[in-house]
């Protein structure tokens, strides 16, 4: 079998061929259940687009919502001018997609400088930050929809506390830009008697599907990160799933597979881009598979234990690390691969020694070729041990292959929760940890059980 999504208009390319390999049956077999399989997440993403025309997935709407991208624009445009950093403060949804934007795009030597805090309460962390800025050309974006979070907000107050400190309690207010709920919430609270401009999270859009929200995209557009292009990618994916054929269904067939593999057992799923600018891009995926999928209860409220446990890798880097495992360890996995046609820069391998085999063979390679070389060898390998995988791939790193793979992999989230019929948006076991914590530090109204 030799299956191939055609290409479209930013040539988000699925190659799954080798998604029917198992150590288990056959694969003649496998590769007959896609049409059914196809079939089957078909009708969940009828329902998932019923429910979009009715007004309740959020994130499906984010390209149309351009009075929010150009607030996110328009800010950017308006601290860019004033400041030369940005600390970006925020946690998990309000954190890893704008990360993932600046890891695959930030143009180098342009804009502002973005740094990243309160993902965590690690003092040497937050330390080592402090000691290095200047805070009169600093400003502080706070992210948080709740305002309830301790690890952001309590590095807010300490970020806040020095700012003030360095530039006064009144001017400090022109440093601070907090993304927050538009009506309510602690920070809302926070903002609203400072007097601090804001950006909004939209109220119907949660944590992990935010990134092309002014959570994700402010930061981006300070960095220089031409937001215009991330949109237009998600358009094009979007417009592509809410059209396409079940068979030329990228999004759709990549939930369907995930959802078989994880019925016959193979609840891992391993994300492996080779390309380094795109290795927070696997982090930002990580939280969104693991916190979508990974519930208790059905919709129906039965008691499921249902989830994937997704692994964040990197190739070729974790060819050395983790590929044993993969190849010849427990046959519980799938494997993606996100590939890069075309890198940005290129060089090719000297011939120092033409005369020494074992480096004489690389000369004249370029460093693509070896990349590409290296993730087609390890799926063969892979194939052979009978161990599922499929690769993506886009044309190049750019705004809209980056804004398009964004939206690929929510749309194939909220295909595979309603294939597993779980609540893709809700957090409940995240939240039960955040009240623990609560109790743990005295918070009024909040007890260990
Ligand atoms: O995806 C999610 O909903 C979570 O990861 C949240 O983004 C995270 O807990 C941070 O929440 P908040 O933005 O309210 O601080």
């Amino acid at each position: 079998m030799n299956n191939h999504m055609p290409k479209k208009p930013i040539a988000i390319d699925y190659d799954f061929t080798n998604m029917t390999a198992g150590r288990t049956g056959s694969a003649d077999e496998r590769a007959r259940e896609l049409p059914r399989l196809q079939a089957e997440a078909d009708s969940a993403r009828r329902a998932l687009v019923e429910r979009f025309r009715a007004g309740q997935v959020g994130f499906m709407t984010m390209p149309e919502r351009t009075g929010a991208i150009r607030a996110a624009r328009e800010m950017a445009k308006a601290v860019s001018a004033k400041f030369r950093t940005l600390i970006v403060i925020g946690i998990g949804g309000s954190d890893l997609g704008a990360r993932a934007l600046l890891g695959a795009l930030k143009p180098v030597g342009k804009a502002m400088d973005v740094r990243f805090i309160g993902a965590n309460t690690d003092p040497e962390e937050i330390a080592t930050l402090l000691r290095e800025i200047d805070w009169r050309r600093t400003a502080l974006n706070v992210i948080s929809k709740s305002g309830d979070t301790i690890e952001p907000m309590s590095v807010f107050l300490l970020l806040r506390d020095r700012l003030i400190k360095a530039v006064g309690a009144k001017r400090h207010r022109l440093h601070v830009i907090a993304t927050t709920d538009d009506k309510s919430g602690t920070m809302r609270q926070i903002a609203d008697r400072e007097g601090y401009r804001t950006l909004p999270v939209p109220r119907d859009i949660g944590g992990r599907f935010s990134a092309l929200t002014p959570v994700g995209l402010f930061p981006a557009a300070c960095a220089g990160i031409d937001v215009g292009k991330l949109i237009s990618g998600a358009h094009d994916v979007l417009e592509d799933f809410l059209s396409a054929a079940p068979e030329k269904n990228g999004s759709l067939t990549f939930a369907a597979l995930q959802v078989a593999a994880y019925r016959r057992g193979q609840p891992l799923t391993v994300f492996m881009p080779y390309a380094e600018s795109l290795r927070q891009f696997a982090f930002w995926f990580r939280q969104l598979w693991a916190e979508s999928l990974g519930k208790k209860t059905s919709r129906r409220g039965q008691t499921v234990h249902a989830g994937f446990t997704p692994v964040a890798a990197l190739g070729a880097t974790d060819q050395h690390s983790q590929i044993q495992l993969y190849n010849e360890g427990p046959a519980d996995k799938t494997l993606t691969f996100i590939e890069v046609k075309k890198f940005r820069d290129d060089a090719a391998v000297p011939k120092p020694y033409p005369d020494i085999e074992g480096v004489a063979y690389m000369a004249g390679h370029k460093f693509s070729e070896l990349i590409h070389a290296e993730r087609k060898a390890t799926a063969i390998a892979l194939t052979k041990n009978g161990v599922p995988n499929g690769t993506i791939s886009i044309p190049s790193v750019s705004g809209e292959s980056v804004g398009g793979l964004m939206m690929f992999f929510m749309l194939a989230t909220a295909v595979a929760a309603e294939l597993l019929d779980v609540d893709a948006y809700d957090q409940p076991g995240v939240e039960a940890g955040k009240r623990a914590m609560y109790a743990l530090l005295g918070r009024g109204g909040y007890l260990l059980d």
